[in-house]
């Protein structure tokens, strides 16, 4: 037996995308988006809502990255997706996490998220709220490469079902 559920935004397990992009003073900001997914070989969509100061920076800077949120940086994660930079500037820094500029796009890395998916916009529709991007690099941090230098996937991977967190389970 299966049980239906209507149509729902679930593709389980589903990642939490941390979206990072500068400010017009160049002030770091990030937040937390459910609802994304790759869409091309190098191409991301996500539906982020049109109030957010996100949106703002990426349509005035053209770029962002996304990281994904792990386990051992699930309260900062959390936080960012709760708390506006629209009313709190410095909201990235009192999340407690650090930034450098992405080497390919106008836009900062999370150092404390050790994979991050640099993103030049494509098009932002402000009706539906999608936005894609062109994926221009992947970078990962070299503590979670595996023994052929490629990126082990159970680390950074978090994941949500109803804005709540889950840490995923092991290689199988
Ligand atoms: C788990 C979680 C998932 C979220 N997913 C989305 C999403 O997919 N799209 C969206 O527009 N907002 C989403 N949000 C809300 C934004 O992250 C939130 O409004 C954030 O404060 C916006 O920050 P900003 O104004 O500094 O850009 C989510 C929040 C949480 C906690």
């Amino acid at each position: 037996m299966r049980k239906n559920f209507g149509a729902k935004p679930w593709t389980y397990p589903q990642p939490v995308f941390i979206i990072a992009t500068y400010g017009e003073d160049g002030t770091p900001d990030a937040m937390n988006a459910a609802w994304g997914g790759i869409s091309d070989d190098t191409q991301i969509s996500m539906c982020l809502s049109a109030e957010h100061k996100t949106v703002a920076n990426i349509l005035a800077r053209g770029a962002f990255t996304v990281s994904m949120a792990d386990a051992a940086h699930v309260a900062e994660c959390d936080y960012v997706g709760i708390e506006s930079a629209n009313k709190v500037p410095n909201k990235l820094a009192k999340a407690g996490f650090h930034t450098e500029k992405a080497e390919h796009v106008d836009a900062p890395i999370i150092v404390e998220l050790p994979m991050s998916v640099e993103c030049r916009l494509i098009s932002y529709d402000e009706e539906t709220c999608r936005l894609v991007g062109e994926i221009v690099n992947v970078s990962a941090d070299e503590k979670i490469l595996d023994e052929n230098g490629k990126i082990d996937p159970v680390p950074p991977g978090g994941c949500h079902r109803d804005f709540q967190y889950f840490k995923r389970g092991e290689k199988i």
